[in-house]
């Protein structure tokens, strides 16, 4: 290979890692110029009004693991909170969290993913962060893995046109499909939370170790966890939701060995739903 080449080569892979992974357009779009300040942090007596009940309730419910450790000490967490709790219907929410500007991702995302899917649906899937097809359509799971969870769903007469409800852990696509930082984390776990309350799903599926040890805040991996139930409790929200820990469909595709397990889940899924008098078949009509 020449040097320019290969000189060429590294400028990429340099561009890669730092997250430029797609050609978007002719015209640079400068991100940052469009970033608004950041929000006010809320005074303590504003902190102590109504949303003050939720926060405090909030606590125990932040990850004391990851984000915990480097949660971000200001008030935007507080903020975060704050706003995600003042929602009172998704949309007030999708239009709370598009407006949102504390949390890095967002400078370098292309949309907000917030949802799809039918809300109000019995079942709601939760996954890790919105990829790069993802990021282009401002939908969750519309890549590959998307692809495959839909295939997976439909095996048991579940579909987003009809019974599912799908989000994510993370609102917006890290860059170049990087970890979020435990701050990036924490900032978006209360949007979270306060997505599935609001949602109020009968039973959550959760695919991946970030969603389950996120939302269930479990050290274990994700083999471990994978098949078993658990109850998820919202900061605010009054009963458990029954949640199943499964594996990531992009994890089945690089491992297709695992789609055994995956298969059982879904079985097990079935069967919950069959218990609780959830009817998945499609009607004749
Ligand atoms: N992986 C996820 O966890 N979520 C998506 O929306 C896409 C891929």
């Amino acid at each position: 290979m020449s040097d320019s080449r290969a000189a060429a080569r590294a400028l990429l892979g340099w561009y890669v890692d730092a997250g430029v992974d797609e050609p978007m357009g002719d015209i640079a779009v400068d991100r940052f110029a469009s970033v608004r300040p950041p929000p006010q942090i809320p005074t303590v007596a504003a902190a102590a009004k109504p949303v003050a009940t939720v926060a405090q309730q909030a606590e125990p419910q932040a990850r004391p693991t990851r984000p915990a450790r480097a949660a971000p000490v200001d008030g935007s967490l507080g903020a975060a909170r704050s706003a995600a709790f003042s929602a009172k219907t998704l949309e007030e929410l999708r239009g709370i969290l598009q407006a949102f500007d504390g949390c890095p991702l967002k400078v370098t995302a292309t949309n907000t993913v917030f949802a799809d899917g039918v809300p109000g649906a019995p079942v709601m899937v939760v996954g890790e962060a919105p990829g790069a097809d993802e990021d282009r359509a401002g939908r969750p799971f519309v890549g590959l893995s998307g692809q495959l969870l839909d295939r997976m769903l439909a095996t048991i007469g579940l579909d987003r046109q009809r019974n599912v409800y799908i989000s994510n852990v993370l609102p917006w696509r890290p860059p170049g499909n990087r970890n979020p930082t435990d701050n990036e984390m924490a900032m978006c776990l209360p949007f979270i939370q306060r997505h599935i309350e609001l949602a109020a799903p009968r039973v959550l599926v959760l695919v991946g170790g970030t969603s389950v040890k996120t939302l269930l805040d479990r050290q274990e991996g994700i083999t471990r966890l994978r098949g078993r139930w658990f109850d998820w409790q919202g900061p605010s929200a009054a009963a458990a939701v029954p949640a199943l820990a499964t594996y990531h469909p992009a994890y089945l595709l690089r491992s297709p060995g695992q789609k055994a397990s995956a298969w059982k889940d879904l079985l097990a899924l079935k069967r919950w739903l069959v218990e609780a008098g959830i009817n998945t078949a499609a009607s004749d009509t």
